[in-house]
């Protein structure tokens, strides 16, 4: 029985970032040919920037996605659409801003949503991710200490989309680009692992030497919500695209 998820090693990011732009590529205009949509799960942080300035090559050279619906992993809550490090702001200057999709397509978690509201909008996320017809591609990160979206060490892997708190090493990571620890929300909304264990492929970017570990423990055989990473192994069409220094520690 084959492994999952699969891993591919590229000489660099770009190279892998290429790689799974062009996969991307293939599904918009397969679908499109068929006059049907694409639903893809995108995510933010630094490693997909790569995939995102390769789709908008890709658009320039004539690619549409027009035909094509996402939906964003995660957003933090407590900030406005128009904060700088607001995942609304990351997708639109990296890729929306950049390509033909139509912007009723696109859905990103609203961090502006009020408490007593939040759990009624996290299940009209669900609810939108179904009626769109699910999720055919995710495209995901993978943070130094496991997580997925925000799905961080412990996380519940029944969970839908939901409400959840930022572990200390995502707080320390994102610490820099808020001018500090202190300034990082404690809380985001987040898809939860079984909303990315129902799209139908699963394609994980992890680049540079920082990955290195948490990859190789990640794709250690055995589940465990202390790496929510791991719970990819129950996907039956999940894949790693990894530089060489992210893939440095696989066997
Ligand atoms: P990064 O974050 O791309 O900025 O390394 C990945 C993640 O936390 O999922």
């Amino acid at each position: 029985m084959p492994q999952f998820p699969a891993h591919r090693i590229f000489p660099t990011p770009d190279a892998a970032s290429e790689a799974l732009a062009a996969e991307i590529g293939d599904l918009v205009s397969t679908r499109s040919s068929e006059d049907r949509s694409v639903v893809l799960g995108l995510a933010t942080g630094s490693t997909p920037i790569r995939l995102y300035a390769e789709l908008t090559r890709l658009h320039r050279e004539g690619l549409s996605f027009s035909n094509v619906i996402t939906f964003n992993l995660d957003e933090y809550l407590g900030l406005g659409r128009d904060h700088p490090e607001s995942y609304w702001q990351f997708m639109h200057v990296r890729l929306f801003d950049h390509i033909d999709i139509p912007p009723e397509n696109i859905h990103i978690p609203d961090g502006g949503i009020p408490d007593g509201e939040l759990e009624g909008y996290c299940a009209g996320y669900e609810e939108a991710i179904s009626e769109a017809g699910g999720i055919d591609l995710q495209v995901l990160g993978i943070g130094r200490n496991g997580h997925i979206g925000f799905n961080e060490p412990g996380a519940d892997p029944n969970l839908p989309t939901h409400v959840t708190k930022l572990n200390e090493v995502t707080i320390g990571d994102a610490a820099e680009a808020f001018g500090g620890a202190g300034n990082v929300p404690r809380r985001a909304i987040t898809m939860g692992v079984k909303t990315i264990l129902e799209a139908r492929r699963v394609a994980l970017l992890a680049f540079g030497e920082s990955k290195a570990e948490i990859v190789r423990l990640s794709l250690s055989p055995g589940v465990t919500s202390q790496i929510p990473a791991t719970y990819l192994q129950l996907h039956r069409d999940s894949t790693y695209f990894l530089d060489q220094d992210a893939g440095a520690q696989l066997g």
